[in-house]
């Protein structure tokens, strides 16, 4: 019996330096230790034996149970270590490689040159204010001294909504309207900027969509030439120390007296180049001290305030700056043109 156990515990360790798998490991552990297994078939036959034999048998069947069950246990953590070193290995991260750049996005030419303008205006005391582009007839017209048969009106042809009277904003000049309704009897400086809308023939240098900047300043003996004075700044601080601006008398509605102003072109100086049509000036806005009118309509007395106001196209503007010939290049969307001012 015992030279049987003994012989038992040594097939048992040799059969388990061949379970390499978690398959094998758990066949073995039910031919051996399991409830029909070897070890404890001779077990169950200690009962037969004589009562002189039974304690010695016992004990050492015992101690190879133990010895069999640490080997399994030893066993079954090599396989576990294993496998865990077999699955690190496969899934293996190199974390010496370099990282994948992440690609930054940059910003639209019109958004940066809109910021230009919003930091150029900020050093003169004006604050941005937005209103919606969606307008309705009295504030994109009437109220800026539009009435309804006015033919001045022809020059913003519009797109209509479904809804009688409201209407795609035509110009920023709305927002003049919003601005004095909201901040009377304050003096104001805001500049008004966003997107407008035309119904307008497509070319290099016309939109149906396009933006605006409007400025608007209210206050006490506001004269033409603080008009003058803050659009030369600007005009400086964006396109360089030596501009000039030409003032040409004009019309608009809703400001009296109204001008539009030219800039000493940028290419030539002034000589004449195909830029400026060889006139030596670039147009870049239109402009004119507030109507009374409009100023009655957005709750001041024209007799104790006035103010000026004018709108430009920061498209126009970033053409001169860029170069660019095509004002349909800005709504494309064709990154070959957009990534050149990353
Ligand atoms: N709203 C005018 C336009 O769209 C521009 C303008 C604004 C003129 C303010 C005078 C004063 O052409």
């Amino acid at each position: 019996m015992l030279s049987q156990l003994e012989e038992l515990r040594e097939r048992a360790l040799h059969d388990l330096e061949a379970a390499t798998t978690v398959e094998s490991l758990e066949q073995w552990r039910l031919a051996y230790l399991g409830r029909r297994g070897q070890l404890t078939t001779v077990l169950r036959g200690l009962g037969q034996l004589s009562p002189e034999e039974r304690p010695a048998v016992g004990r050492v069947a015992n101690t190879i149970k133990n010895a069999l069950e640490q080997a399994y246990e030893e066993r079954a953590e090599t396989l576990r270590q294993a496998a865990l070193a077999e699955e690190l290995e496969r899934g293996a991260l190199d974390v010496r490689l370099p990282g994948r750049p992440q690609r930054l996005g940059y910003l639209h030419p019109s958004t940066q040159t809109l910021r230009e303008i919003y930091a150029i205006f900020a050093q003169m005391g004006f604050q941005v204010l937005r209103s919606g582009e969606v307008e309705d007839d009295a504030t994109n017209f009437q109220l800026l001294n539009l009435p309804p048969d006015h033919p001045a009106r022809d020059m913003w042809s519009t797109f209509y909504l479904n809804q009688p009277g409201l209407l795609l904003r035509t110009h920023t000049s709305p927002g003049q309207i919003h601005a004095m309704r909201r901040f009377h009897p304050e003096p104001i400086r805001v500049i008004l900027p966003g997107k407008c809308y035309r119904y307008e023939q497509v070319t290099q240098r016309h939109e149906f969509q396009f933006y605006q900047v409007e400025g608007l300043a209210i206050g006490y003996n506001i004269t033409m030439a603080d008009l003058k004075g803050t659009l030369v700044h600007f005009a400086r601080q964006m396109f360089g120390a030596e501009r000039r601006l030409r003032f040409r008398p004009s019309y608009f509605p809703f400001t009296e007296p109204s001008a539009e102003a030219d800039m000493d072109c940028i290419i030539c100086e002034g000589q004449g180049c195909p830029l400026c049509k060889y006139t030596g000036w670039l147009e870049i806005l239109g402009c004119g001290m507030v109507h009374p009118t409009v100023l009655r309509n957005g709750g001041y007395d024209p007799d104790v305030y006035s103010g000026f106001a004018f709108g430009m196209g920061p498209e126009r503007i970033t053409m001169l700056k860029h170069g660019i010939a095509d004002i349909r290049s800005f709504f494309a969307n064709d990154l070959r043109f957009l990534q050149q001012f990353g």
